[in-house]
């Protein structure tokens, strides 16, 4: 799925486009505008490679990105998933599609298939959910969140959109691990933020509260985590909170054993 990427030390070629990669940035860039600006590093790439490596019959036609950046993961969930449907919203208002990938999109006659909403919040339900009617005919096959990671609107988006995946599609929230990684201490866009840790451990609860058929299957790595829709009938006119399907039973007190209550 991935072999045709073409790796080099500051930037990516898959077929004819070329990706400059933001985390090693470098004077040389004055190279003109022609290429996307890419947020992804090669790792990534690698556990995407490990974990679409195990399902070889994964099709995805519905896709909806949140956090496109410069656009750069969307011309790259074209090009993988040949989706008949591309949706990408972000929060910036002050961007919008670059010359590059306007292009781009002209070059492949993708205007209709693939659309893009900027300043459109991921914490902003009523707007998720009128794209979410507007855009999009079938359930959702893939969801790639790689926006704010922040706990409370990356919750609000899985909420409103986990109800629209189908069985058997993948929610995906990418760098839920920052809490954990030492080099985002001096950051203070996440200083005294709650960790995405939180969700991910509330989907754990919601997996683990399930009698019967689990609602999802989870599988974490250190890049993303991936939410896999089993079977979960959730309506999507109703509105669906992780906390209603978590049972957490009141925790038994602990009685010291009566030889140990007797030395006290
Ligand atoms: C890490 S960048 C995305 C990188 C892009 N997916 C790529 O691979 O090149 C994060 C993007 O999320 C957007 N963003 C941040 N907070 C957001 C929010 N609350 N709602 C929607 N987009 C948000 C930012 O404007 C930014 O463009």
């Amino acid at each position: 799925m991935f072999d045709l990427f073409e790796w080099h030390s500051d930037h990516l070629r898959l077929g004819d486009l070329l990706f400059r990669l933001e985390h090693f940035r470098n004077d040389k860039w004055n190279l003109g505008d022609n290429h996307f600006r890419l947020y992804k590093v090669k790792g990534l790439f690698e556990q995407y490679q490990v974990f679409f490596g195990r399902k070889p019959n994964f099709q995805a036609k519905n896709i909806l990105e949140i956090g496109m950046w410069d656009g750069g993961s969307l011309a790259i969930l074209n090009e993988v998933f040949l989706p008949s449907k591309l949706v990408g919203i972000d929060s910036q208002s002050n961007r919008g599609d670059s010359d590059y990938f306007k292009q781009y999109l002209a070059r492949h006659k993708l205007e209709k298939k693939v659309r893009t909403y900027w300043g459109t919040d991921q914490g902003d339900a009523e707007k998720l959910r009128e794209i979410l009617k507007s855009e999009f005919e079938q359930p959702l096959d893939l969801v790639m969140d790689d926006a704010s990671h922040l706990y409370e609107p990356t919750k609000t988006s899985f909420e409103v959109i986990f109800p629209h995946l189908r069985e058997g599609g993948i929610y995906i929230i990418e760098d839920w691990a920052w809490l954990h990684w030492p080099e985002f201490d001096r950051d203070p866009y996440f200083a005294g933020r709650t960790g995405l840790t939180q969700l991910v451990l509330e989907i754990v609860e919601m997996i683990g509260s399930a009698r019967g058929t689990p609602p999802a299957v989870l599988t974490v790595l250190p890049g993303f985590v991936a939410i896999e829709k089993t079977s979960l009938n959730l309506a999507t006119d109703k509105p669906f909170r992780i906390e209603d399907y978590i049972c957490r039973r009141p925790v038994a007190k602990f009685a010291p054993p009566a030889r140990l209550r007797e030395l006290d």
